[in-house]
């Protein structure tokens, strides 16, 4: 393809924006224009090491390029809703970190905001894109593990409080803890390989055991939870138990989902198929490619721009599963089962 033809990019936020960068880089349809921080020495520090010569601390002037098409929005979560409607509004398409946004209120007015500019809009649910979901996505989709009428899934750490006392551990700018944090991603990943059905209610309760403690000795906030549960109940009859901590008395850090259908099961990882094949048991341990979440979703965001394309992941996928993790938040507060509409 002509160098001219290729997707221009740019990623604003060079924390995990890093691996946005590192997926374009090794892109052949994309070409990185610029890089956004308003750190500018983490900026430059980032930029030189993908070769972009571009760098803005002021994103305001980078949406006034109209030669770029395609944004990774990968910024603190409370700059995800102002400025991924500034992109839309500048009819730019967007990658969205997760979360969607801190409040279902403000994740619908992105939702919104894209659709009346015709924007493309993805959301980046890297874990989505890792071989193994892909490779389980395919058994799934051709009946084997039939109707997947339970889940388990859940992000546990043992010791992995983010930046304590910064934007992670301050609700108001994260929108809550691991739940919102670990949770939004492997309850994410549960829900696509079940097909996405629509959540009804949920319940939960959100704990804050150590946080608050060793931030207060550090004159530091911390006002979220360290671990929640949720149960979640979809309109299809399925139910979904989700589990998120950053610390927790766990053996090891776990990154798991299970399902359980009517003709077999799963689980992530490990990766494995349990079925009952002429009359036994059996256990299958799938060949899988270990790619990079990171790197096909990016590409996968430009092959949606270059062919206009439906993103895999979309901002309505992004706000029900946030809408699920406001329901287990506010259950957690009053106790009660929360609907969600
Ligand atoms: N998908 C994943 O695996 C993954 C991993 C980590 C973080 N995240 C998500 O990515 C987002 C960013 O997290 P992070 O860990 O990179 O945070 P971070 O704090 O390390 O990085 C955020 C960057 O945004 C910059 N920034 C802040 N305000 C800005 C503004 N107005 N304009 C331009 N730049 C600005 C900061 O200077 C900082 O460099 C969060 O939503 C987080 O949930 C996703």
């Amino acid at each position: 393809m002509p160098e001219g033809d290729r997707v221009k990019v740019a990623v604003i936020g060079v924390g995990i924006g890093h691996a946005h960068l590192n997926g374009y880089s090794k892109c052949k349809d994309a070409e990185i224009a610029a890089v956004c921080d308003v750190d500018e020495a983490r900026a430059h520090k980032v930029a030189s090491e993908f070769g972009v010569k571009e760098i803005y601390t002021d994103y305001h002037e980078l949406l006034r390029r109209d030669d770029i098409q395609g944004i990774s929005v990968c910024l603190p979560n409370f700059l995800h809703a102002p400025i991924a409607i500034d992109c839309f509004n500048a009819k730019k398409a967007v990658l969205c970190e997760k979360p969607l946004a801190t409040t279902v209120a403000e994740g619908e007015r992105m939702v919104q905001a894209a659709k009346e500019n015709g924007c493309l809009f993805m959301m980046g649910f890297n874990n989505r894109f890792r071989g193994d979901t892909q490779v389980l996505k395919k058994f799934i989709e051709a009946g084997e593990l039939g109707d997947i009428y339970y889940a388990k899934t859940g992000w546990l750490r043992r010791a992995g409080i983010p930046g304590m006392g910064g934007w992670f551990t301050t609700k108001e700018k994260s929108g809550g803890g691991p739940l919102i944090d670990l949770g939004v991603h492997v309850l994410d990943m549960t829900l696509y390989l079940m097909g996405n059905p629509k959540p009804v209610s949920a319940m939960g309760s959100a704990y804050a055991k150590f946080g608050p403690g060793r931030a207060e000795a550090m004159g530091k906030v911390y006002d979220v939870e360290d671990l929640a549960s949720g149960f979640v109940k979809f309109d299809n009859g399925a139910t979904v138990f989700v589990e998120a901590s950053w610390e927790s008395f766990t053996e090891r850090e776990r990154i798991y989902s299970e399902l359980f259908g009517t003709k077999g099961g799963a689980t992530l990882d490990p990766f494995r198929i349990f079925k009952r094949e002429q009359g036994v048991l059996v256990d299958l341990t799938p060949e899988y490619p270990r790619v990079s979440g990171h790197e096909r979703e990016t590409w996968h965001f430009v092959e949606c721009i270059r062919e206009k394309k439906t993103p895999l992941a979309t901002g309505e996928h992004g706000l029900d599963i946030l809408k699920i993790l406001d329901a287990i938040y506010r259950s957690a507060e009053t106790g009660d089962e929360v609907k969600i509409s």
